[in-house]
């Protein structure tokens, strides 16, 4: 019997043994669903040739002209065997022609990623990104991210190159509208609500993409606001003002990131390993992969700090961008650089690693294919448009409102203005990726709806954009004239603001500004609509307005938003995120500059010093009463719990949503720290005549603390002010 059991045993073993390496043939670890993400990674590298491995980190592009009938063309250009596009299409059968050519023609079957970027929507287009800020209500910008991911994955996009978390205090640059302002915090806060929005818990999930932080790093110090230039970062700055979006951003799980254009102190970011090795790989421990703006790495060259693309390659790779935008410097020379014991074999596979990882992450091995859905299943659908609306809403910034000129009440006839009132384009924004005019409700068509029948709207153009054709002054001013009130719908085009879009005036055009002047003459309310990509220089336009609204570029709910807030159908709850300096000269003008030597001087002499609307600043409808700040404690000891209660009543008779930001500042520090540091803000519904409280938690390291040029951070004994509006407590840290 023994003997028989003993026979049993070895032919067992020997059956599993055969058995196990027929799947393993079958089905190698790589493709088992079931296996771990870091075991199918390995087996996977295992299996490729040096080729193989350097065509995963390279990006080409897909075209938006791609169709069915040039596709075979498209295909014979893309090797089977790449890593990655850029898919401007938005139909899922065209991606998966091209996937199906990765999946089926390629030795090992490595479905490639399709990237895009999806900035502020994909087709429901919802504000830029300064606008999100405004809103200060990260949940909806997170459920804002959610619709752009379902959106693009569901059209075949797998990673957005998103958000842009580039602190940013010069409006001449034309990115500042991809980005959440002047504010550190405020970006590291809306960073981490839109990687969660687009990647979720899971992105394998079929509605989700992979986020991709940018511009890795300190791109929004370009120098004299122009795009692509050098930039002037110290070490402090680098730490204090530009890393901890990131590092917010690589701590809520962004799979990936892209290096910078600019220089840091004079080492490109694509080129740069303190900040691409010794602090993202090393230090904060991110194991997705890095891919470089495009055009970065040959652009080494012309930065100065590379010969060719041979070289460019080289100190890009080593420094540890992983993946090539639109170079062909990695393809070209990858390979060689290996053969060349240059770029060593471990350095490579750890790049692509990190790309794999990232493919399996998002499910891409199990479902390569995008399912061939209507349009109608994908867009705008009806949450997703109360989203983009919501948000648009709570965006707008009601700058100035002098005898409560809005809500507009009991007018008749309204003359509505300027070179915006019917536009859809240019309230896309810039990067609107599938943005539809034809979804666009415009800020006329908005208003007609909102008013009803009781109210008579005129509508004249009065002047375009830019230019000096006065001609159509005379019938604006005879529209304004025969109103009751004017609303005038001003600001920049679509592609004045965004990528290569830099301006040396951030006033509006003098024709604009003329325009103003013009309807003065009517001696009617005048409310100025501003849409911008910026904040705008609006001294000589403030004292001709009754009412001032920012409405930045809202997307395709434009006009029911601005309707909304215009009828007081919905109360303002919008405050600025980046400052209105009183002239462009003021540049760069932010909340938190350093303290400076003397205060009492060092003023302009021909203009004011400060600005014309600060950070944070935005009215409402009703009135919000403040109560002094309570503290938990005000002398403290280091590891000692400290918290913050300020009530909020809201004596006006509107319900209203008010967010409340809780600053601190360190008066004496072993460095110059900023004059006020934002470290909580918190948005509430109050209704009217309702007092609620806003709490704030401290954590002492990372609120009080100061960071130095290394990182690392201190917490000095001594006096801290914590500080609402115009409250302000003074608290004791002692040993
Ligand atoms: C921009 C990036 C963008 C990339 C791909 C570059 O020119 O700087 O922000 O993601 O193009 O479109």
């Amino acid at each position: 019997m023994r003997k028989y059991k003993a026979i049993y045993s070895v032919l067992f073993v020997f059956l599993s043994m055969v058995v196990f390496s027929q799947n393993e043939k079958e089905s190698p670890v790589y493709k088992n669903p079931k296996q771990d993400i870091e075991k199918r990674v390995d087996d996977l590298l295992s299996r490729m040739t040096l080729e193989e491995k350097v065509y995963q980190l390279n990006q080409y592009t897909l075209g938006r002209n791609d169709n069915k009938n040039n596709i075979e063309e498209v295909l014979k250009q893309k090797p089977a065997e790449l890593g990655s596009v850029i898919y401007f299409n938005n139909d899922p059968k065209l991606r998966n022609e091209v996937q199906r050519q990765a999946m089926e023609k390629s030795r090992l079957g490595i479905p490639m990623i399709f990237g895009y970027d999806v900035i502020h929507g994909y087709r429901t287009v919802y504000p830029i990104s300064l606008a999100q800020a405004c809103s200060w209500n990260p949940e909806l910008v997170e459920q804002a991210c959610a619709v752009a991911a379902q959106e693009a994955r569901m059209s075949g996009v797998d990673w957005t190159f998103s958000p842009m978390i580039d602190v940013a205090r010069d409006g001449r640059w034309g990115r500042v509208a991809e980005g959440y302002g002047e504010d550190p915090y405020t970006n590291a806060v809306f960073c981490v609500a839109s990687v969660k929005g687009y990647q979720g818990k899971d992105m394998s999930d079929p509605k989700k993409v992979a986020a991709c932080l940018k511009h890795y790093i300190g791109y929004g110090a370009s120098e004299g606001g122009r795009d692509y230039v050098y930039t002037e970062i110290s070490a402090q700055s680098l730490w204090d003002t530009y890393m901890l979006p990131y590092e917010a951003g690589v701590k809520a799980g962004a799979a990936t990131l892209m290096s910078s254009f600019n220089d840091i102190s004079g080492t490109p970011g694509t080129a740069n390993a303190y900040i691409l090795r010794d602090i993202l790989k090393n230090r904060w421990k991110h194991d997705g992969f890095v891919v470089s703006d495009w055009g970065a790495i040959q652009q080494l060259r012309s930065q100065g700090v590379a010969g060719d693309k041979k070289e460019a390659a080289l100190k890009a790779f080593t420094a540890g961008v992983e993946m090539d935008m639109m170079n062909n410097c990695y393809d070209m020379h990858l390979a060689e650089l290996v053969k060349e014991g240059k770029v060593p074999m471990s350095m490579l596979d750890d790049a692509v690693k990190r790309v794999l990882r990232v493919k399996f992450r998002l499910g891409l091995f199990e479902n390569p294919y995008t399912p061939e859905t209507d349009e109608k299943e994908r867009f705008l659908l009806p949450a997703s448009l109360k989203i983009a609306e919501q948000l648009a809403e709570e965006s707008l910034v009601l700058l100035k409102n002098e005898n409560n000129t809005l809500p507009l009440s009991g007018q008749t006839k309204i003359a509505v203005i300027g070179p915006l009132a019917k536009s859809r384009w240019h309230l896309l924004g810039s990067w609107a990726a599938h943005g539809n005019t034809d979804d666009v409700i415009t800020i006329y068509d908005g208003l007609e709806t909102e008013l009803g029948n009781n109210v008579q709207l005129s509508y004249a153009e009065g002047c375009a954009f830019d230019g000096n054709d006065t001609s159509k002054f005379a019938e604006a001013l005879d529209a304004a004239t025969k109103s009751d009130v004017v609303i005038l719908c001003l600001g920049e085009k679509k592609d004045w603001s965004g990528e290569n879009a830099s301006r040396s005036t951030i006033a509006l055009p003098k024709i604009q500004e003329d325009l103003v002047m013009e309807l003065k003459k009517a001696g009617k309310p005048l409310i100025l609509l501003l849409s911008s990509g910026r904040p705008l220089e609006l001294n000589r336009l403030e004292p001709l307005s009754d009412a001032m609204v920012a409405i930045w570029q809202p997307g395709i709910m434009t006009g029911k938003a601005v309707a909304g807030i215009l009828s007081g159908r919905v109360n303002p709850s919008g405050k600025l995120s980046m400052t209105f300096p009183y002239a462009t000269g003021q540049i760069p003008v932010y909340y938190n500059a350093r303290q400076s030597a003397r205060t009492h001087q060092g003023n302009y002499q021909d203009i004011p010093t400060i600005p014309l609307y600060e950070f944070a600043h935005g009215l409402s409808y009703t009135n919000y009463v403040y109560s002094d700040i309570k503290a938990s404690a005000t002398t403290i000891k280091r590891g000692d719990k400290l918290s913050f209660e300020i009530a909020v009543t809201n004596a006006g008779k509107m319900d209203g949503k008010e967010t409340v930001h809780w600053f601190i500042t360190d008066p004496v520090s072993t460095i110059s720290r900023p004059v006020k540091e934002l470290k909580y803000f918190e948005k509430k519904l109050l209704k009217a005549g309702e007092t609620r409280v806003y709490r704030f938690e401290v954590d002492l390291m990372r609120d009080f603390a100061f960071v130095d040029s290394t990182g690392k951070r201190f917490l000095e004994s001594g006096d801290y002010y914590v500080m609402v509006k115009d409250k302000k407590i003074k608290i004791e840290l002692v040993d």
